[in-house]
C-alpha cells in the first residue's frame, strides 16, 4: 500500500502523547495536500460521503468547532453540531448517557470538547466510532498541536532542532501540553516561560527548559508561542494585576527583540490583546502566523477525519 493510502494505527485521536514521529509526519504530509485543496475554488471532495460526524462541545469554542465543521463538510460528511446549552445535558443527563444516546444514532466520527481532563477518553470507550479530542480540560488538544506543527514546518521547513518558547499560562493549557509532547517527539527544543505560579511543577520532566523571565527565555528562539490567560480555570490569584502581568510577560516588540530576527509569533486564539500580547505585535503580518494557524487548522482536521475513517471506508 502506498504511504498516501496507508492506514492510521489508532482508532481515536485522544492526545499527542503516545504517537510516533512517523504518525505525526503522516498527518502533516496529508494536511499539506488539504491546504492545496482548500485554496482552490472548489474545495469539496466526496471522500466521507455517507458518513456522519457529530461535534459535541461541552465548552465554548469558535475556531475549533467551526474548523471541524468545515473540515467534515469539505470532505463530504454529514456534519451535526450538538450544542450543550440546548441539549438534555442541561437536564442533567450524564456524559455516558449522552455518549450512549449518540452512539445509538450510528455516527462515524465524534469530535468532543469537554471541561474535564480525561472525559473524552472515557467517552471513547462507550462508543463504536472514531473519537477526536477537541480539548479536554487542562489535558490535551491534539489537533491544535498538529496545526501549530504544520504552520511551523511550512514556514521553517522542519521541526527538528528549532527552539520553541511557549509563554504564559502553561499551567491551565492543554495547548501547551499537546505541543510539548509533539515538539519533543519531533526533535524540537521546548522552553516554557511564565510566572512560577503558572508553570506546572515538575514541568522539566515533560522535556522542557523553564524560564521565569521573558527576555532570558526568548533569547535566540525560533518560535514564540503565546498562551491566553485562562481565567475561567483559575480559582484564586495567580498574578497581581493584568497590567503587571502584561509588563512582565506580555509579548511586545521590546521583549521580542531577544528572539531570533525571523522568529515566528503564534497564538492559538482567542487572544486577549494587551494581556498576553500587544495588539501591534499580533497584527504584524511580517512576524505573526496567527491567521495562518487558523487556515492550517482546517487542513489538519481534514487529515485527521480522513485517516481515522480509512479502514472503515475500505471495508464498506
Ligand atoms: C485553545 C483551547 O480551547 O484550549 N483555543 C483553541 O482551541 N483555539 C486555547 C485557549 O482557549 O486559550
Amino acid at each position: 500500500m502506498s504511504s498516501e493510502n496507508a492506514s492510521f494505527p489508532h482508532p481515536h485521536l485522544l492526545g499527542i502523547e503516545g504517537l510516533k514521529e512517523a504518525e505525526i509526519t503522516q498527518i502533516l504530509d496529508l494536511a499539506d495536500q488539504y491546504v492545496d485543496q482548500n485554496r482552490r475554488t472548489n474545495k469539496k471532495k466526496d471522500l466521507l460521503e455517507g458518513l456522519t460526524q457529530i461535534n459535541l462541545f461541552f465548552e465554548n469554542s469558535t475556531r475549533t468547532r467551526m474548523s471541524f465543521e468545515l473540515a467534515g463538510k469539505r470532505l463530504g460528511a454529514d456534519v451535526i453540531n450538538m450544542s450543550t446549552s440546548t441539549s438534555s445535558i442541561k437536564k442533567g443527563e450524564t456524559l455516558i448517557d449522552t455518549a450512549s444516546t449518540l452512539n445509538a444514532m450510528r455516527p462515524d466520527l465524534l469530535v468532543v470538547r469537554h471541561g474535564s481532563s480525561g472525559a473524552v477518553k472515557l467517552l471513547s470507550r462507550k462508543v463504536d466510532c472514531a473519537v477526536i479530542n477537541a480539548g479536554d480540560g487542562k489535558h490535551e488538544h491534539p489537533t491544535q498541536a498538529l496545526l501549530d506543527a504544520l504552520t511551523i514546518r511550512r514556514r521553517k521547513g522542519r521541526l527538528a532542532r528549532l527552539s520553541v518558547a511557549i509563554c504564559g499560562d502553561v499551567l491551565h493549557s492543554r495547548v501547551a501540553r499537546s505541543n510539548i509532547h509533539l515538539l519533543n517527539i519531533m526533535g524540537a527544543r521546548v522552553r516554557l516561560i511564565g510566572p512560577p505560579t503558572l508553570i506546572p511543577s515538575g514541568a522539566e520532566r515533560l522535556g522542557a527548559e523553564i524560564f521565569y523571565d521573558m527576555e532570558e527565555g526568548l533569547k535566540d528562539c525560533d518560535i514564540v508561542m503565546m498562551l491566553r490567560l485562562q481565567t475561567e480555570r483559575m480559582h484564586g490569584g495567580y498574578f497581581p494585576t493584568v497590567s503587571e502581568y502584561f509588563s512582565l510577560y506580555g509579548l511586545d516588540y521590546e521583549k521580542l527583540a531577544a528572539a531570533k530576527e525571523d522568529a515566528l509569533i503564534m497564538h492559538p486564539g482567542p487572544m486577549n490583546r494587551g494581556v498576553e500580547i500587544d495588539a501591534a505585535v499580533a497584527d504584524d503580518l511580517t512576524r505573526s502566523a496567527i491567521q495562518e494557524q487558523v487556515e492550517m487548522g482546517v487542513a489538519v482536521r481534514m487529515a485527521c477525519l480522513d485517516l481515522l475513517t480509512r479502514d472503515k471506508r475500505r471495508e464498506s
